[in-house]
């Protein structure tokens, strides 16, 4: 059989270097494309190449144009929310324009390769909307990241639309695991593993009992390894080829911290802080069409995903309590 080549940029943060190891398993070879601006080189594992590129840039293009990929999950991102708010123009640099680059690249291969986006099922909903949300949900992104997220999904499918490429979404919801960082969607599980850790009180916003879907890396590697290789229909509208990823369970932040005390054996105190202004009270996803369509469901469940990712940052040299709390 000829060999199967993957291109995953941000293969260097905490979800692309799971994606690439779950590629490399499943017998792809798997090139990584990151500028290493919140990746680490040390999340590459041995036997993945290392391109440090902006996606961007031409030599970037470059790569996807004639790098003969069958497949590019494209997960390089700026991925903080807030940063978002506070300069949206550099967001849509990376998040719209950065994206762009990849996917007009990918439209001038030879053979233009599968391009398996990963989007958000956290984020582009909006307030509006009642969870569960399905994919078919009105979209009111509440952040020039989700906003730069719906853009992106809106150009995939257009592409598959107009130039009949071959495009994916993979909606996640809030994705925790080894080698996360504090300032993503889940970012709260690594703030308070970090605090258990330090032995400091675990700060809740609110009365707590805002809600999110929490799902393990694991089974988002696994979603992108079955999303690069499922039949599917022709694409055609904008959620026609988008599937979220989640769990379909809303836990919320009081219940989340009770797990994590639970698993560390630690009775460190909880904290309550004022509620923050515009912070979204529920949100979780309907994961039917992967369950049908990708015939994905996750594996991990919560207190197990919780076991493994607070083993991994207790193996972690320095635990530092950052001073905010993402959700
Ligand atoms: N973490 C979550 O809960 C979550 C939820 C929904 C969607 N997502 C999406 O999943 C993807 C991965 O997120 P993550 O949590 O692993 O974040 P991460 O910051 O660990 O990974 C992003 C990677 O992209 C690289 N990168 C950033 N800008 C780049 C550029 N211009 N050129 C090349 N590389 C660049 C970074 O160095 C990093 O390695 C992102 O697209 C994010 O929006 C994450």
């Amino acid at each position: 059989m000829s060999v199967r080549r993957a291109l995953v940029t941000g293969g260097a943060g905490f979800i692309g270097s799971h994606v690439a190891e779950a590629l490399a398993s499943d017998g792809y070879d798997v090139t990584v494309l990151d500028d290493l601006s919140s990746g680490r080189r040390a999340n590459v594992a041995s036997g993945i190449r290392l391109e440090e590129l902006d996606i961007r840039s031409p030599e970037a293009a470059g790569l996807v144009r004639t790098g003969g990929f069958a497949v590019v999950c494209h997960l390089a991102a700026q991925i903080d929310v807030r940063k978002s708010v506070a300069d949206p123009v550099a967001d849509a640099s990376r998040n719209i324009l950065g994206s762009l680059n990849i996917l007009e690249a990918a439209r001038q291969a030879p053979k233009p390769p599968r391009v398996v986006f990963s989007s958000t099922g956290g984020a582009i909903y909006g307030d509006f909307a009642e969870p569960p949300s399905d994919e078919g949900e009105s979209k009111d992104p509440e952040s020039p990241y989700g906003i730069a997220k719906l853009a992106t999904e809106y150009y995939l499918a257009y592409y598959g639309r107009v130039h009949r490429m071959d495009v994916v979404s993979l909606r996640y919801a809030n994705v925790f695991g080894p080698r996360q960082d504090p300032h993503g969607e889940a970012g709260v599980v690594a703030i308070f593993c970090q605090r258990l850790l330090g032995g400091t009180p675990l700060t809740v916003f609110g009365d707590g009992r805002q809600t999110r879907d929490y799902v393990f890396v694991g089974d988002v590697a696994r979603a992108n390894v079955l999303a690069a290789g499922a039949a599917l229909p022709a694409a055609g509208r904008l959620d026609e080829r988008a599937f979220n990823i989640g769990t379909g369970v809303p836990t919320s932040v009081l219940e989340l911290a009770a797990s994590l005390q639970r698993v560390a054996g630690s009775g460190t105190k909880i904290e309550h802080a004022a509620a923050r202004p515009g912070e979204q009270q529920r949100s979780f996803v309907s994961i039917a069409k992967a369950l049908s369509v990708l015939k994905w469901a996750p594996k991990v469940a919560l207190d197990a995903g919780l076991r493994t990712t607070f083993d991994w940052f207790r193996t972690q040299a320095t635990p530092q309590a950052p001073s905010h709390v993402a959700s």
